[in-house]
C-alpha cells in the first residue's frame, strides 16, 4: 500500500546539489527517491540509538591466532544469550575466520555488544546491519511460533558485498 506523497521545497547550496545530483545519477532514480532513502536511514539511526526491537547481522573477519580473541568472542556471545538467533562460521584460510552472528533484541544493546566485539584486537574487518521497525517475531518461542518468514523486510541489504569465503584448506 503506497502512502500519499507530500511535496515540499528544499533549499540547498549549488555545489552540494551538483554533488548530490552526481550521486543520484550514479545510483539511478530520482532526487526524491534519494532524499527519501536518506530520510529513512536517519529515522532508523535515531530509532537504533533510542533502543527499539531489532534484528541484526554482525559480520566479522578475525585472526584466530591472536591471543585470547576466540575466548573473548565466545564470552561476549554468551553475554548475548538467547539474543543470538544463528551463527555462521567459515574458516577462510590458515589465519582468518569469518563469522556472521544473527541477533534479535533491543537495538541499543545489540549495537553496544557489537561495538565491543568489533573493537577487540585481532578483529580485522566487520560491521553490523540493524533493522528496526519491522514485524520482528517474538524470540524464545522455539518452534511454537508461526513461521511468518517475511524475507522482504527481515533485514536491510548490506552496504557492500561480504568477502567471498574461500574453501577451507585441507591438509
Ligand atoms: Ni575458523
Amino acid at each position: 500500500m503506497a502512502e500519499k506523497l507530500i511535496r515540499f521545497g528544499v533549499a540547498m547550496e549549488e555545489e552540494l546539489l551538483r554533488d548530490f545530483d552526481r550521486v543520484v545519477e550514479s545510483r539511478g532514480g530520482t532526487r526524491s527517491e534519494a532524499l527519501r532513502d536518506l530520510a529513512r536511514a536517519a529515522v532508523i539511526r535515531a530509532q537504533v540509538r533510542r533502543g527499539a526491537d531489532a534484528v541484526a547481522a554482525l559480520t566479522l573477519v578475525y585472526d584466530h591466532h591472536v591471543r585470547d580473541l576466540t575466548e573473548r568472542l565466545t564470552e561476549l556471545q554468551h553475554e548475548l544469550g538467547d539474543r543470538v538467533r544463528s551463527t555462521v562460521h567459515v574458516h577462510l584460510d590458515h589465519d582468518h575466520c569469518l563469522e556472521v552472528v544473527v541477533m534479535q533484541g533491543r537495538s541499543d544493546e545489540l549495537q553496544g555488544i557489537a561495538d565491543r566485539i568489533l573493537a577487540l584486537r585481532g578483529v580485522k574487518h566487520g560491521g553490523i546491519e540493524l533493522y528496526v521497525g519491522g514485524s520482528t517475531p517474538a524470540r524464545g518461542a522455539g518452534h511454537a511460533h508461526h513461521h511468518h518468514h517475511d524475507h522482504a523486510t527481515a533485514v536491510s541489504p548490506p552496504r557492500r558485498a561480504p568477502p567471498r569465503a574461500r574453501k577451507r584448506k585441507t591438509s
